[in-house]
């Protein structure tokens, strides 16, 4: 209860106090309009989602039961397609090449290569037939006619949706079998590039009749089944339509793939629609005063006594936590070190062939991107351990235990699905591939598992979390306060992971690529952000350097920008691989949206830049401060900026899967989310580890490698590289520039090994943390108070 209202109580006599106490036990209607707002959004967002899946559900490509030749016989089947799409993920395929656009950047894009082999095999069919001569030998006038007669004859759908048979042409079975001779020989001897040779063997799976996923034929020839079907499906309109199943993804003027008309019109749209709401929320958010207000004048700037600060049993113990963050992080970039290396030379480190042999580029690449995962999410636990007995006022019981069982599940999470992953992709495992080893997926490769024991660790985790809040939420009135918002995205981080079961193998590749969005984009773009913007704003509340109530106001309205905008805005992803038309215009339009908070962050970083200086020389949370300007300032360069140039259909037509991509990849999750965990880490060391034990010194070094490595990477190195990967796209086709010999040039060489400088200057920065946590594991203080003791800890009052 708060004084002002015991005076109102003195004044307004006995009745008045009845109706108030009745009040006050209602749920409070603060900010009513925005959090009314922000429940429409939400359900109209999700509402777009579900049904524009199902869109993709009715739209997308059919694998048909049989395909057939003119004389009858069974070419391929459902089974061999399906088998082949297990045999890609088996391997970790999609860690080394692209299906559809989508996975990663040093292989081929298998879909686009397909449909190249697919393509000149039918041109070689007529031109043998009516020339007898190679298609390349024939003159240019024979030569436009059969390309018009090519891409006549593979733009038709002869799907039988009845019969699920696919009759193919004499043509295209001769294209077909041009697929399969080329993938038998790229998977018996290497692909002269960085994938192994003799990778996928019969005697990685047991006998016929014995196999899950995989069907009881040759493996290669599965492989090159899926392929070829996505080629199929990227070149053949949908029924009704003049349009293909990939919006005529990829660019391919023999197969008569060229942009499509809505990738035009909503790429301008788009653009539109953005001046339009940037106009609108700018005025929104000035008219009705939506920032954080600081909480401090200049004389009073809060006080902050680090050495007496409370500190409990399980507080101390999440210092480990960050130990683990730290060393991770440095494993992570080794790994992106080395793949950095194998862009100019693919197959050996520095001679040394026995590397390549043990961890290959997908290898490598599958573990870069889930230890990327693993110590950003690491930190955020360690984090939300720390600063839950703050917010509840005690220690539970056995906080501390529950802390250990969680940090040991974790390391066996870490451990176990990296060692699954290198037996799985090595052929080890034989039908137990998809449950222990590598699950094939970009981001998710960690088998099905591994994914159980990382649900339930975060389930353990967000009940540390509510067992330390729960008598912050108890005494929080408002069910959207500051404490209650915390509640929510704790909750969230867990809840939206779930979708990763959707995704089983022998699905459609469109469908579960929905799904597997869902995790990533909606995780990244949507949960984290939330995560990162409610607890910033709340670490500010606690710091006594913002008003509580001016806070909550601006969380809200970011919340409604930023989900309202990123929800949808998934659709970026959903442009070319398979998925309906529409996509094109919900996705441009809505992410574009998403620039508009990102680009408001920073407004606050520079308010975050204030309270930093007014503290002055002795405050405690600089470091701290520096990666969240640090975070702000990547918010709008790497995720907005970098992740606009990519996002129009009309640009991510043709640079789908290319090299920008990764410049803004890194911008954004190292960028926002590396610097965000990095800034949590900070804060929570700083009150763990003996204040006369902290330098700055050394973390004012990391902050700024890191840093100007990031920059330095993606500016010299991969968005040169980007435009003129995009530029040969456009020139010759997209197949083309992402072959190897694209790769190859002289130019791509010099600017993919110069990139070692930001690389090393980077590298500097995680060392530099790696050392400094290493070092505060041996300057931690001990618990000041014990389980069950009250902390004393003003409460986040309401203001
Ligand atoms: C902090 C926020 C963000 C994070 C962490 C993030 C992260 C990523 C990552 C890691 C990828 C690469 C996916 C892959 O390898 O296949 C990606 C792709 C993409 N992002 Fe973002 N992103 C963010 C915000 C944005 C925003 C605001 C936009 C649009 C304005 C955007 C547009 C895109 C597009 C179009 C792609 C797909 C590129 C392709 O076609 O291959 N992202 N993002
Ligand atoms: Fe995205």
């Amino acid at each position: 209860m708060k004084a002002y209202k015991r005076k109102d109580v003195n004044v307004m006599g006995v009745r008045k106090l009845e109706e108030w106490q009745q009040k006050e036990a209602k749920p409070t209607t603060k900010n009513g309009l925005l959090k009314s707002i922000l429940i429409v959004t939400l359900l109209a967002s999700f509402t777009v989602l579900i049904v524009g899946g199902f869109w993709i559900f009715e739209n997308m490509a059919p694998r048909p039961m049989e395909a057939t030749s003119s004389d009858g016989e069974v070419v391929m089947t459902q089974d061999s397609i399906i088998g082949g799409q297990a045999v890609f993920q088996k391997y970790g395929l999609m860690d080394y090449g692209t299906v559809l656009g989508h996975g990663s950047y040093m292989g081929p894009d298998y879909t686009a290569e397909a449909l190249k082999v697919y393509t000149v095999g039918m041109q070689d069919f007529y031109a043998m037939k009516e020339h007898d001569q190679a298609y390349a030998d024939l003159n240019q006038e024979q030569q436009t006619v059969i390309k018009e007669k090519v891409i006549t004859e593979m733009r038709v759908n002869r799907f039988n949706e009845e019969t699920s048979e696919l009759p193919l042409t004499d043509a295209q079975v001769f294209g077909l079998e041009r697929v399969e001779a080329y993938y038998e020989d790229v998977f018996k001897n290497g692909d002269g590039w960085g994938l192994k040779a003799g990778l996928i063997q019969e005697s990685h799976v047991p006998g016929e009749g014995e196999r899950l996923y995989v069907a009881d034929s040759d493996q290669i020839t599965q492989i090159s089944h899926f392929f070829f079907w996505t080629a199929w499906l990227s070149s053949t309109e949908r029924p009704d339509d003049d349009i293909t199943y990939t919006n005529n993804w990829p660019y391919f003027e023999d197969a008569g793939n060229t942009m499509a008309f809505s990738a035009v019109w909503w790429s301008g749209a788009s653009v539109t629609v953005l001046i339009l709401f940037v106009g609108l929320i700018l005025f929104v958010f000035y008219r009705y005063h939506l920032g954080m207000q600081e909480a401090y004048t200049k004389d009073n700037y809060p006080t902050f006594n680090l050495a007496k600060q409370s500190l409990t049993s399980s507080q101390v113990k999440s210092a480990k936590y960050f130990l683990v963050v730290a060393l991770l992080f440095l494993v992570q970039v080794m790994f992106g070190a080395l793949m950095a290396h194998y862009y100019v030379e693919p197959d050996s480190f520095f001679g040394m062939d026995w590397i390549f042999e043990l961890l290959p580029f997908g290898i490598a690449k599958g573990y870069h991107l889930q230890l990327a995962i693993f110590w950003i999410a690491t930190a955020w636990l360690g984090m939300g351990i720390f600063v839950a007995p703050i917010v509840g006022g005690h220690e539970p019981k056995r906080q501390g235990l529950l802390v250990d069982i969680l940090f040991w599940a974790l390391v066996v999470l870490v451990g176990g699905s990296m060692i699954g992953q290198w037996l799985g992709v090595n052929g080890y495992l034989g039908n137990l591939w998809f449950l222990l080893g590598h699950q094939g997926w970009e981001y998710l490769e960690l088998g099905r598992i591994w994914q159980v024991i990382l649900v339930v660790g975060m389930l353990i985790w967000l009940f540390i979390v509510y067992r330390g809040i729960r008598n912050g939420l108890k005494k929080e009135r408002d069910k959207g306060g500051l404490v209650h918002l915390l509640f929510y995205a704790s909750i969230a981080v867990p809840a939206f992971y779930i979708f990763a079961f959707f995704i089983n193998p022998g699905a459609n590749f469109t469908m579960s690529d929905y799904w597997r969005w869902w995790i990533i984009h909606l995780w990244v773009e949507g949960i984290f952000e939330v995560f990162a913007v409610v607890v910033i704003g709340f670490l500010l509340v606690r710091m006594k350097l913002v008003t509580k109530s001016s806070t909550v106001k601006a969380l809200y309205f970011q919340l409604i920008i930023l989900l309202g905008s990123g929800v949808i805005g998934i659709g970026h992803h959903y442009y070319y691989n398979g998925s309906a038309e529409a996509w094109i215009a919900l996705g441009s339009v809505f992410s574009a949206l998403e620039v508009i908070p990102l680009t408001l962050l920073v407004l606050e970083a520079y308010d975050q830049y204030k309270m930093m200086r007014d503290g002055g020389v002795d405050f405690p949370y600089k470091a701290t401060f520096w990666f969240l300007i640090s975070t702000a300032i990547w918010n709008l360069v790497g995720a907005g900026v970098l992740g606009f140039l990519i996002n129009l259909p009309a640009v991510s037509y043709f640079e789908h899967g290319q090299f920008l991509t990764p410049a803004h990849g890194h911008g954004a999750m190292m960028g926002v989310y590396g610097m965000f965990a990095i800034a949590v880490l900070l804060y929570s060391l700083r009150n763990i580890v003996r204040p006369d034990k902290w330098n700055d010194k050394w973390l004012k070094i990391s902050c700024w490698t890191l840093n100007i490595g990031l920059a330095g990477m993606i500016l010299i190195s991969l968005l040169p590289v980007g435009f003129l990967q995009l530029k040969e796209a456009f020139e010759s086709g997209y197949w083309a520039s992402r072959d190897s010999s694209f790769l190859q040039q002289d130019i791509i060489q010099e600017l993919l090994t110069i990139r070692a400088i930001p690389d090393v200057i980077f590298i500097i920065g995680v060392v530099i943390l790696a050392v400094f946590a290493v070092r505060s594991m041996f300057h931690l203080r001990p618990a000041t108070h014990k389980e069950g003791e009250p902390l004393p800890i003003d409460e986040v009052e309401e203001d």
